[in-house]
Formats: C-alpha cells, structure tokens, sequence
C-alpha cells in the first residue's frame, strides 16, 4: 500500500539544506537517489530538482520507520519529516554537505522500477537510451541545470526587450513556406483537400507585415522549423529569439544588440562585454579564415600565396594562378613535429571533402624544407613562401589551390580542425565579432541560378543598388550576422521597402512575375500601403543557451529534442499513420 500526501507540507526543497537550518523541523520530498543500509543506520540521499539531501534514519530512535525504510529503493518517491542536525562526516562537495535530516516520518508516495540508465551527470550512457528515456535523463542534475537557465534566459530576454519598447506578438505556425532556403515542414489541410500549410522556418514574412502594421518594434520567442541536414547545432525544430524594428538602419540595430548580448553575458555568466562589438566585413573574414563565422579564439590565419608562386615550378600551383584560381596556405606553428606524414594525410583526406584535389604541404626543419612537392619548386618560390608565411623552424606550411571557394572552405574548416587537433582554444574565453557586408547573391550550382544568400528581401548596401544590371556578383547586402567563438548565433539585415528595389532583387533571381505572385503577393500587396524602413536580426536561442551552459551538443540545451535524422525516441515520432487518418487529410502514400 502506498501512502499518501494528505496533511504534508513541503518546507524546503532539498537542495536548500544549510547549517542555518539546523534544529529546523522541515518536510521534503522527492526521489531516492541512493540508499546505503549500514545495519542499523540507512543513509539515503533524496533528490529534487533543487539537489541532493542526506536523510537518517536510525534503528536505535524508531524501529518500525527504520523498518519501512530498509523497502526504499532508488526512485521511490517519499516525504520525509525530520530535524536538521549537523552532519558527523561533512561533505564539502555539495552545498547541503554540512547537514543532515533525521527522520521521523516517512511516506512511500510512489515506488518505482529500477530505472533502465542511470540517473548520475558522469555515466556515459548511449544517447540513444538518453533520448528515450529522456523523462529520466531530465532527472539528472546537469540537464535541471540546463533547462533552468534556459528558463532564466527567456526571462532576461523578455525583461530586456521590453524595457526597450518591443511588443511581443504571435506569428502563425500553420502558415506558407517562408524564403529561409531549407525545405520546409508540410501540414495538409483537411478541410481544403489537396492544400498543405507550411510550418515556419523562421517568421520573417509575418514580422516585416507587423512593421508595415505600425508595431515598430516586434519580439517573440518562438519555435522554428527547418528541413535540413542536421548536424551539432542544428535541429530540425529550434527556437529563435526574432525581432524587427521600423525607423531604423543597421547601426541602430547592431547598437541595442550588442546591449542584449552584454545583458545576456552578464546574467548568464556573469561576464562583463565590452561594447561596441569587433565588426568583420564578409570579404575580409573569408580572405583571413576561410569561413563566414571565423573563430577568433586563435590565429592559423589564411596566406594569399598566388603572387609567390606564378613561375615557381610546381605545375598545380601554376596552372590555378594561370587560370584565376588562387594558392592559399595555413602556417601551423609547430605543427611540424605535431604532424607525422601518416597524419598530414588524414588532413588531406579531410579536405578532400571539401572539394579540395590535394594538400600540398612543407615541414620547416633545422636541415631544411622537408616536403612532397620540394623537388619541383625552385628556390626563389620557396624562399617568398617561407617568407610570407613567416615560417620558422618546427612549423607546417600546408597548401591548397583552387578556385577561391574551395581554397576557402577547405583551409577554413581544416583551421577549426588544427586548432582542436592542438589544443589551440581557450575554453574560457569569448570572441564576439559581427559579420557584415555579406554578398546580396550566391550562385546556386544545382539550379543554375543566383539567389538570395540571406533572403530575397534584403536590402542591397545603397553603394551597390547601381549593379543590379551589371554586376550582381558584387553586389553586397545590408545584412549582418553575429559570431560568437566561430559559430553562427544570430543573423539579420535591413529590409527592402522600395517596390523598384524589391523588383530588381525578384528578375535577379529569376522569378517570373506568376511565381512572385503566388509565394509572396500578400507581402508584396502589403508594401504598397506605407511600408516603413525597416530591419531586424533572429537569434538561435539553443546556440545561445550552449554557449551559457558550455553544452557540447544542442540536443542538451532542449528538453526534447530529436535525433540526427530527425526522430524522437521518447515518442517514436515520426509515425505511420492509419489508413482512416490519411484518407482524412486526402492523402496517399506511394513507397
Ligand atoms: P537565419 O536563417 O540566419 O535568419 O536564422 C537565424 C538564427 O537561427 C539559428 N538557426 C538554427 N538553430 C538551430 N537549428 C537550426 N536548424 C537553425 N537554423 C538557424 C542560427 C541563425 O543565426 N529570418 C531570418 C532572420 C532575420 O533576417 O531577421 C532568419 O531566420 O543561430
Ligand atoms: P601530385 O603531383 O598530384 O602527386 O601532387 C603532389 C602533392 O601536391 C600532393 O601532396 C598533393 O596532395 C598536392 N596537391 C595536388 N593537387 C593539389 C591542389 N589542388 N592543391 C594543393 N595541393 C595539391
């Protein structure tokens, strides 16, 4: 028989226990985390969301409760009245260390079975068994930690928004693809046979109507949903923190920004930012790191080596020069000796998968160069190389050549991957830097066409509005993205509201007026009643919360979150459905 709650009160969480309670009668209750029965003494610690507490229960002060303890496994959910006493063996280790609970009453609530993971920060359980238990894996004290200061964070958001005069509003989730650029999440329509809702990859069409509605300054944190290859801060359903502002430009957007991410930093951890934030045009930070959120925490920094090897013998570095390529090189200091040949390989393996065809490579030794490519490089080449990598003794010198976007993307993500490989990165230190002047355009290689790269709506730098017709690869865009430690936390830009722009920006893409019509005529309709200049920015509220938590995964920052191929453990989401179900919604599987 279970007993019940009736006529008990809890006083403390259990976690709450310090030496100014001693000599308080108090009541607790919450889960057994472990029980040690020394015979006639039984030590439990019971656990709430609040930490740990050690109870007693003594064979020589009550037999009967000593009794009806020893029953007590892990998990079972009990209420305990006792006294506050100092503890004989103190634990420094937990903040109720000094302290214990004898008991004088107790209630079994509920019992439990024995769980299948264990509920303790330290246990590599498979993440699989994580997930789907993950009503037990919240237990653990890490993942309470996670979720409260994800709690304390929409709250610090909140406070700070609205002490700045923004109106939080809803947005639709059953809505129409929005331009994002990932495939969207489809929802059929029962009622209108034959027609899907979209679920938001982010607000964007609905918060630029809220700025044309006179809201001038919008916020919501709100659920996002993307279908795209996942990875380890992506999800396919995430939460950003959006918001868009009227009468503004960009210095006024970047200004109460950086106030929120000060707040933010201080609040979370307590660390104080200085303000303004370092500000990286989108050229420079490909030319220095090869990537469009740069990690500033260490150097390995990108050497523009076309100009040192246009005659210098070695037929690939040659020929890209010849052919508008470029010859691009990482100086790794010390990495001669870091690197056996066995490795460097692996590294070109690694950029291989970037698109690079090799990784050409020079160890700077005391008897000299040492390198595959040596024998074909004269002298001259290889002392300009030296010279413009700074190269000493013990360093690695490694080389791609290629057409600038590859040479880009292999040496920016073989940087990141050096400076792991060697400990480069200061744990405890933040790097902020805002990305600004990104491309208008991106050429798409699957579809043959150029598109937006932030989205269709953004506003071109007023510099560049005269290349719509000549030059759009050059154009650059008033959009800017917030890098935090070489990760992509927010991203936003200032929006088109001249019809003649907004139109330019549709040809340049190639839509046809029909296809204008059909995806964005509300919005377009909308522009033409007084729309407002207007820009905001998204954050990703999960990148942010890993950051505050220093959380390796997102998927530890969300209470339930899905896999890396989209499913949910916990409920087995996503499902078949029944004939009847699909009939409904007038729709027809074909496998
Ligand atoms: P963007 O697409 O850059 O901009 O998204 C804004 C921020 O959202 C986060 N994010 C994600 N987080 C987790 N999982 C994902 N799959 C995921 N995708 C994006 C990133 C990113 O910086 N409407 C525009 C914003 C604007 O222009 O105001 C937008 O959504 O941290
Ligand atoms: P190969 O002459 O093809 O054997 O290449 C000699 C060296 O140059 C090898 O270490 C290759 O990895 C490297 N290499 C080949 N192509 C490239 C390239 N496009 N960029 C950089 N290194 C390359």
């Amino acid at each position: 028989m279970l007993d019940n709650i009736k006529g008990l009160k809890r006083t403390h969480y259990c976690g709450e226990l310090r030496k100014d309670n001693i000599g308080q009668e108090v009541v607790l209750m919450g889960w057994v985390a472990k029980e040690r029965n020394l015979g006639s003494i039984i030590f439990l610690d019971l656990r709430d969301r609040e930490g740990i507490a050690q109870v007693v229960f003594d064979d020589t002060v009550d037999k009967n409760l000593f009794e009806k303890a020893s029953g007590l496994r892990s998990e079972y959910i009990i209420a305990v009245k006792g006294k506050i006493r100092e503890r004989s063996s103190i634990n420094k280790n937990i903040d109720t260390g000094y302290v214990e609970v004898l008991a004088e009453e107790l209630r079994i609530l509920n019992e439990s079975e024995v769980p299948p993971i264990y509920i303790k920060d330290d246990d590599n359980v498979a993440e699989n068994m994580r997930l789907k238990y993950r009503f037990l894996d919240l237990r653990k004290p890490s993942m309470q930690k996670n979720l409260k200061a994800r709690s304390k964070f929409y709250k610090v958001t909140r406070d700070f928004f609205s002490n700045e005069g923004f109106i939080e509003v809803e947005t639709p989730m059953l809505s129409k693809p929005t331009p994002e650029g990932a495939r969207d999440y489809l929802v059929p329509s029962r009622v209108n046979e034959g027609k899907f809702y979209a679920l938001p990859q982010s607000p964007q069409l609905m918060k630029q109507l809220l700025m044309v509605s006179g809201i001038d300054k919008y916020i919501q944190i709100t659920k996002c949903f993307r279908d795209e290859d996942l990875r380890a801060n992506r999800q396919p359903e995430f939460t950003q923190i959006d918001l868009e502002m009227s009468f503004i430009d960009i210095d006024d957007i970047i200004e109460v920004n950086e106030r929120f991410i000060q707040k933010a930093f201080k609040e979370m951890l307590n660390i104080d930012l200085e303000v303004p934030f370092n500000r990286m045009k989108y050229q420079e930070a490909m030319d220095r790191f090869g990537i469009d959120k740069p990690d500033l925490r260490f150097g390995l920094e990108l050497v523009n080596l076309s100009d040192c090897v246009e005659n210098c013998g070695f037929k690939v570095f040659e020929s890209s020069v010849e052919n508008g390529k470029s010859v691009r090189g990482i100086n790794v200091k010390d990495g001669a000796s870091h690197y056996s040949r066995k490795n460097i390989s692996k590294l070109e393996d690694f950029v291989k998968d970037f698109g690079a065809k090799g990784l050409a490579w020079m160890k700077i030794e005391k008897e000299g160069i040492s390198s595959p490519i040596s024998k074909f490089l004269n002298e001259d080449s290889k002392k300009k190389i030296v010279k413009k990598m700074q190269a000493e003794d013990g360093d690695l010198l490694l080389f791609v050549a290629d057409r600038d976007k590859v040479v880009y993307d292999s040496l920016g993500n073989l940087r990141n991957k050096i400076a792991q490989d060697m400990d480069l990165i200061d744990k405890n230190e933040y790097k902020i830097t805002w990305i600004t002047e990104f491309p208008l355009f991106e050429y798409d290689e699957e579809e043959e066409r150029f598109v937006a790269k932030h989205h269709p709506f953004t506003s071109p730098m007023d510099e560049d509005v005269d290349l719509f017709d000549s030059n759009i690869e050059n154009m650059r865009a008033k959009a800017y993205d917030l890098v935090i430690n070489g990760d992509e936390m927010g991203g936003g830009s200032i929006r088109i509201n001249n019809p003649y722009i907004q139109n330019k920006m549709f040809k340049a893409m190639g839509f046809e007026d029909s296809e204008i019509e059909e995806k964005f005529g509300f919005l377009i309709e909308a522009f033409k009643y007084g729309a407002p200049p207007h820009g905001g920015i998204a954050y990703g509220l999960d990148r942010l919360m890993m950051l505050f938590t220093g959380a390796e995964s997102i998927r530890d920052v969300i209470a339930f979150p899905k896999t890396q191929s989209a499913t949910d453990l916990l409920t087995g989401a996503p499902t078949e459905l029944d004939s009847n179900a699909l009939e409904e919604v007038h729709i027809k599987v074909i496998k």
